[in-house]
């Protein structure tokens, strides 16, 4: 628990708790000041309701905070693996369920037959020699390794691949490219690739478009053992040697078997596998991840010409080769690919005035393994705000608007129950949605790390200057974060790496995404346990609870801001630099990009006169008129919350057309990596291989259908139809 003084003497609520405690003591006035409270009674009487302020509450939610909360959540959580779909997942939801509801919180579960998959067996050797697969428990692991899941890829190909290895760096388009250019036929080779660039399902399907029988993908002790010096778990952060990176393969979103609808118990209608199989989403061909040490072990048997400079590993390990051979890997894979129960869990705080307006709060709660850093940091985050959100309840607060605290399942397979989730409730969400605002681990290490549609990136920024930096206590998080980077940098949310995915890219939710540590060495591996939390992570629990300051503070001006902490105008600019990057790319052709520098002309003018308009509304609030008012304030707020909507286009990306966002989307060669107008992205890479005029004009068609777009945005922020 921080408390510090400050924050006690801001805080009224802190002593006296109720509001009518505050309001008996307003109404011991002189006699002329009620004679003037008695001619402003609707105004007096408006004030009273308001008293006491929400600032006065969101104060009070920060100095709630409660580090030794977090870190029983988050050891209780961890105690055993908790996979989606197995027995021990359920125990976990029961966990969140139970502590929700001693919270008072209402509480209830969405469940969903998805197609999940297990390992039955595999097997990897090297010029006949076997690996043993299998990772080890360091020394003093208290943890039960019973139920941890053997390493595989989920969604492999079931099969048997042999050949000769080829080695291909980190498993890109471009080092594809690049074995290609030196001559390597990859074609009956089995791939071994490095994790660390990008999506391993992209790996695998980059592994078989180029002709691999199968793909061996390795945790490189360069990337994730701390290269030369460092340390492994238990005496270190670093990656053990056994260690392995187990996740999924699965390049779209949602269960499989039912692709842009929801996946709800009884009848509900699926496709085969064979159909995701067959559209590229799904792998044909068997894979592997294996540890550091298999990895080297393969790598020393690969001759023929040296591998490029940035492929190679540590200083002191041979240099890497590319093949193909002489080394001989023989892989075979058998999964189970089989329909599964999941369990999102919601906890509901209804909303005062405006209960149809939903803040939405997500985390997912199923992990590889013990899941202390993925998704667990964040569960702990979430159920420590829920505390405090039960604490502030006691005190009288209750939201202008409805905040759900969303706790998934199946994130790892594919963002299964938020995207079913979202399926299921789309028009709900798209008519009634203010934000939703993701944590996925909320702590990996030290440094605050951000990512959001740009109309949040000004209430980011405010709530990180609330925040006290948990690594320095002499500057706010927003001084750190500066510091870190120069100016704040925040991410985009195009990308498919979390639950945020569905609500932007499907809906046009406005979303953020926040985490402390940017990226960690046990990510996905039986390594991620509580002590590593403990020892590594956050040894103290207070990155835990300042993310859960930052992720609940946003929630909490966007649940009781009377007008929504949305500004435009970074979006306008934001969608100008995504365009000047795109100068380079239209260089020396015909294509115009002036319709979209005039539509963003017309996004900015629209945003600054909302903001005229904002204020203009606030100078006036003191006018007793509150019944009309609360339309008009109503109406603008609409406004600000359906712009986010009219980029979305019913017809989505071109042969990608449950992607509805145009401006934010994910590369279609990393599903991690978040692009800016992804359609016109994608129809220049296709114009650059074909070069014929008919692919360059449809280019010029995918920009004027962002320009229309984004003219639709400022349509909807002006709010008027001429
Ligand atoms: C690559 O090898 C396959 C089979 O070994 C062969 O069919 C194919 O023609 C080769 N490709 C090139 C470009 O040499
Ligand atoms: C590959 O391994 C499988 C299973 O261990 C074995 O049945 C098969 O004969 C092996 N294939 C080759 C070409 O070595
Ligand atoms: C696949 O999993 C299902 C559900 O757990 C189980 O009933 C079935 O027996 C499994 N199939 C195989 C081949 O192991
Ligand atoms: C902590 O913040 C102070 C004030 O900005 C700064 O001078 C100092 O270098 C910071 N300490 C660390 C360890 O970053
Ligand atoms: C909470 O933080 C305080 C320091 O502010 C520390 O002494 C305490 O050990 C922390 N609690 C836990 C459970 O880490």
């Amino acid at each position: 628990m921080r408390k510090t003084r400050d924050q006690e003497e801001e805080n009224p609520l802190l002593e006296p708790p109720s509001p009518v405690a505050a309001v008996a003591s307003r109404r011991r006035t002189p006699t002329p000041m009620l004679i003037l409270l008695a001619a402003f009674v609707p105004l007096v009487f408006h004030l009273l309701l308001t008293l006491p302020s929400k600032s006065t509450y969101h104060s009070l939610f920060l100095s709630l905070s409660d580090n030794a909360t977090a870190a029983r959540h988050l050891e209780a959580l961890t105690l055993r693996p908790h996979l989606a779909g197995t027995p021990s997942a359920s125990v976990a939801s029961s966990y969140v369920i139970s502590t929700l509801s001693s919270l008072s919180l209402p509480t209830h579960s969405s469940f969903y037959d998805v197609l999940l998959s297990y390992p039955i067996s595999r097997s990897l050797s090297l010029s006949s020699i076997p690996f043993d697969l299998t990772q080890e428990p360091y020394p003093g692991d208290p943890f039960p390794i019973t139920d941890v899941v053997p390493t595989f890829h989920a969604y492999a190909f079931t099969g048997t691949a042999t050949g000769p290895a080829v080695y291909a760096g980190f498993g890109r388009a471009e080092d594809f490219a690049i074995l290609k250019s030196m001559g390597v036929n990859v074609t009956g080779t089995v791939v071994l690739a490095r994790y660390g660039k990008i999506y391993r399902g992209d790996i695998v399907k980059n592994a078989q478009d180029a002709g691999a029988s199968g793909a061996v993908i390795y945790t490189d002790k360069k990337d994730y053992g701390g290269g030369e010096e460092g340390k492994c778990v238990p005496e270190g952060q670093w990656m053990p040697p056994s260690g392995v990176q187990v996740g999924s393969t699965w390049r779209g979103l949602g269960d499989p078997t039912t692709i842009g609808w929801p996946s709800v118990q009884g009848s509900c209608e699926r496709i085969g596998k064979e159909e995701a199989v067959a559209a590229g989403l799904m792998p044909a061909i068997p894979s592997l991840p294996v540890s550091a040490r298999d990895g080297e072990t393969i790598q020393m048997s690969i001759g023929g010409q040296v591998a490029p400079d940035d492929w190679q590993g540590v200083d002191g390990v041979p240099v890497y080769h590319i093949g193909p051979g002489p080394g001989f890997l023989n892989l075979s894979y058998f999964g189970n690919e089989t329909l599964a129960t999941i369990e999102n869990v919601f906890a509901v705080i209804e909303g005062e005035e405006e209960p149809d307006r939903y803040v939405l709060l997500g985390n997912h709660r199923d992990a590889w393994t013990f899941g202390a850093v993925d998704p667990n940091s964040g569960t702990a985050a979430l159920l420590e705000i829920a505390q405090r959100l039960s604490r502030m309840q006691k005190r009288g607060w209750r939201p202008r608007r409805t905040i759900i605290l969303c706790n998934w399942d199946a994130e790892e397979y594919g963002l299964i129950g938020s995207t079913e989730w979202v399926e299921e409730h789309r028009d709900m969400l798209a008519s009634r949605a203010v934000a939703y605002l993701n944590v996925d681990s909320s702590v990996a290490g030290p440094g605050f790390y951000a990512a959001a549609t740009p109309q949040l990136d000004e209430l980011l920024r405010e709530a990180t200057k609330k925040v006290q930096d948990p690594d320095n206590t002499s500057r706010t998080l927003y001084e750190s974060w500066i510091a870190l980077s120069g100016s704040p940098s925040i991410g985009r949310l195009g990308g498919g790496g979390s639950d945020f995915a569905s609500f932007v890219q499907h809906v046009g939710v406005p979303s953020v995404d926040i985490t402390f540590g940017e990226g960690y060495p046990v990510y996905h591996s039986l390594y991620d346990d509580f002590l590593w939390m403990k020892n590594f992570g956050d040894p103290m629990f207070q990155r835990h609870i300042a993310a859960a300051s930052v992720w609940g503070l946003i929630a909490l001006r966007l649940a009781d801001d009377k007008f929504l902490p949305f500004d435009y105008t970074d979006y306008a600019s934001e969608l100008q630099r995504s365009v000047e990057i795109l100068e380079d790319e239209v260089l020396g052709t015909d294509l115009s990009l002036s319709p979209l520098y005039e539509s963003i002309g017309k996004l900015k003018k629209a945003a600054i006169e909302i903001r005229r308009q904002i204020k203009a509304m606030e100078d006036q609030s003191w006018i007793p008129n509150w019944r009309t008012d609360s339309l008009k304030v109503r109406e603008l707020n609409d406004r600000l919350m359906m712009a986010e909507r009219a980029f979305t286009d019913p017809d989505g990306l071109f042969q990608r057309t449950w992607y509805k966002h145009l401006v934010y989307g994910p590369s279609q060669h990393d599903d991690y990596g978040s692009k800016s107008f992804p359609g016109i992205d994608d129809a220049i890479e296709n114009a650059k291989t074909t070069n014929t005029a008919e692919s360059w004009r449809f280019v010029q068609h995918e920009i004027w259908r962002v320009t229309r777009a984004i003219t639709q945005a400022s349509q909807v922020l002006n709010g008027n139809l001429i």
